[in-house]
């Protein structure tokens, strides 16, 4: 439900407007949603959402994504208690980044390594950099009208930003193969990668899931396909991988991975006592031992 009366949200949008870029800076400013949509929220429980001026809403946006198990999830809520006591932001990560990895990694069938990004923006910023130094070219592939971020190389708004931050972009349309050949030739033997999102889902237009041709032509353009389909078998043939999961699954598509590297040994609570004594921390005679000063950065 909308409402044509919000005083308080309005009185806190005038304020904001004195201290805050344009009252509420990106996707969080409601300036393009329907009048009546409170910018401001007051709490939250379950799949309800109350504004500032305690109307209630059934929040079909779970916070832009990470609310899927809704506000204040008992579970959730206790396991982050349990966190906290023991310390919130510490000088350097626990055991738990360690599980985390673990599991992220044993979830997702393409995934030899997980790092964790604040947003989606810095996330595809570092598979760019990733690409490029992995490739050591420069070009990037990105379909027209596709959103990847607000950083300067892909930001759909050009203030504050240069030419030159996109002059290693080739565009081509999503799901549209000859499109993406084109775009490839004409930069051939330059080409980094292909950024594209899971299913199309541009701004303001229909969204659309990759057809599984053009999943596999963007596939088959990458260089380390083959080394992946061999590592892939020998994976299915040891099954140490559970499932091949998320959007990719639709079209039946791995995503090219990293340079091939040696595989990280793991070390798990249930590893035998010799493995895990690899990753006891350095001793006072011991060459792995960081002088104090590398935590000073
Ligand atoms: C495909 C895709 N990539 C990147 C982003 C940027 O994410 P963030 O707003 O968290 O920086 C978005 C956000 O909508 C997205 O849809």
């Amino acid at each position: 439900m909308i409402s044509n009366s919000l005083p308080i949200d309005a009185a806190l949008r005038t304020r904001a407007r004195r201290v805050i870029p344009g009252g509420m800076y990106g996707h969080l400013n409601v300036a393009r949603l329907p009048e009546g949509y409170p910018q401001f929220f007051a709490r939250a429980e379950g799949a309800t959402l109350w504004d500032v001026d305690g109307n209630s809403y059934v929040d079909f946006m779970c916070a832009y994504g990470p609310m899927v198990l809704g506000y204040g999830n008992r579970e959730v809520e206790a396991a982050a208690d349990v966190q906290r006591k023991l310390g919130d932001v510490l000088t350097g990560p626990s055991e738990r980044l360690v599980e985390l990895a673990e599991k992220l990694v044993g979830m997702v069938a393409h995934a030899d390594w997980a790092l964790l990004q604040r947003n989606g923006t810095d996330a595809t910023t570092l598979c760019v950099v990733i690409a490029r130094a992995a490739t050591r070219k420069r070009k990037i592939l990105v379909a027209r009208g596709a959103y990847h971020g607000s950083a300067p190389w892909c930001t759909p708004h050009p203030t504050g930003t240069t030419a030159e931050d996109k002059v290693h972009l080739v565009p081509y349309d999503y799901n549209d193969i000859a499109s993406l050949q084109a775009a490839a030739q004409s930069v051939e033997g330059d080409i980094a990668g292909v950024i594209a999102s899971a299913f199309k889902h541009d701004y303001g237009k229909d969204q659309e899931l990759p057809r599984a041709e053009f999943a596999h032509a963007v596939r088959q353009m990458s260089p380390s396909s083959a080394r992946d389909r061999r590592r892939s078998a020998r994976r299915t043939a040891s099954s140490r991988r559970r499932l091949p999961a998320g959007a990719l699954s639709t079209s039946a598509i791995r995503p090219s991975t990293a340079p091939a590297r040696p595989r990280p040994v793991r070390a798990t609570r249930s590893s035998p006592p010799a493995f895990r004594a690899v990753h006891r921390p350095a001793t006072a005679t011991s060459p792995r031992r960081a002088p104090a000063r590398a935590f000073l950065g």
